[in-house]
């Protein structure tokens, strides 16, 4: 391979902050970066996990520094931003990734505006306070910098797991990420999204199988790909839209979903849809 475009997806010297880096897709982000060689900032509530994913970092070679905070304490972020740039000079990855919904479908969060309220607190308002911030800090450096906002598929498609607000929260991203996309084009900073199907070995969706295990061959036989996604199947997906590979990329939202949007929502094939006339013209 030319090593010059190999060199596309080099991210040494950049600094990147990974939010909800404590477990699952956020642990994913930050290996994929740190593999790219990026210097990882990681963050969520609960220091000795994001102790070890600042450890997982540093065996890639790159710095990391592991600080706590509640995504949704406007002061808390802005120490963090502010710890970052302090010890870092700068900021040129930010993936907006902590999220959280209860899927167990045992509650309709129709019927609590407290539940309601905190689930769009954290999936959209966190997400829309990381990108001004980044915004504010990349706008004062020579390079300027991206913005990976982490959505989902149900941004886009419906489901009948009773979370209306997760649904709406993610909707909203989808619309922040390519609103911002024009709003900071022209400063040099791209904002894109990555919209995952459902993945094993998060702590969201192992809640989510536990509680209906049934939803778990539910969502294989709606993805055209026949499985979930593991969080490795991620590490690509963001190291592309962080690095000068996406150059021109920008206001995009990247489905991981093994095709389930392809299909709008993927239904498995009647059981006797294969002998049927419309299939055999098809052979
Ligand atoms: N797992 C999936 O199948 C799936 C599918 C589509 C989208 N997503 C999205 O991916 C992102 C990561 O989810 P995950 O599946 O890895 O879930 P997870 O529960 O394993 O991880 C969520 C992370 O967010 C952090 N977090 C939650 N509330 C926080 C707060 N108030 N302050 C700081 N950190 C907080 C958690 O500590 C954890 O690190 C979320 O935005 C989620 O909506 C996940």
């Amino acid at each position: 391979m030319d090593p010059s475009f190999a060199n596309l997806f080099n991210l040494e010297g950049k600094t990147a902050l990974v939010t909800g880096a404590s477990s699952g897709l956020g642990v994913a982000f930050a290996r994929g970066l740190a593999r790219a060689g990026a210097n990882v900032v990681v963050t969520a509530r609960r220091q000795e996990l994001i102790d070890k994913t600042a450890e997982m970092v540093r065996s890639f070679g790159g710095r990391s520094t592991a600080i706590s905070a509640d995504i949704t304490d406007d002061a808390q972020v802005e120490r963090l931003f502010d710890q970052t740039v302090a010890e870092y000079g700068r900021l040129d990855i930010l993936v907006n990734n902590a999220g959280y919904t209860d899927r167990s479908g045992l509650r309709h969060d129709l019927g609590s505006m407290k539940r309601m309220r905190s689930i769009i607190e954290l999936d959209l308002v966190a997400t829309v306070n990381g990108c001004r911030l980044a915004g504010k800090q990349m706008m004062k450096q020579d390079g300027r910098g991206t913005i990976i906002n982490i959505s989902s598929i149900l941004g886009r498609v419906g489901s009948e797991f009773r979370a209306a607000s997760y649904h709406a929260a993610k909707g909203g991203v989808d619309a922040l990420t390519r609103v911002l996309a024009l709003e900071y084009a022209r400063e040099g900073i791209r904002v894109n999204a990555i919209a995952p199907s459902y993945f094993d070995g998060t702590e969201l969706m192992d809640k989510v199988f536990e509680a209906n295990p049934a939803t778990r061959d539910h969502s294989i036989s709606r993805t055209p790909m026949g499985r979930l996604g593991q969080p490795e199947d991620l590490e690509g997906a963001v190291v592309f839209l962080a690095s000068d590979a996406a150059r021109f990329v920008t206001g995009h939202i990247l489905y991981v979903d093994g095709g389930w949007t392809a299909g709008g929502g993927y239904h498995q094939l009647p059981p006797l849809w294969e002998s049927s006339p419309g299939h055999q013209l098809l052979q």
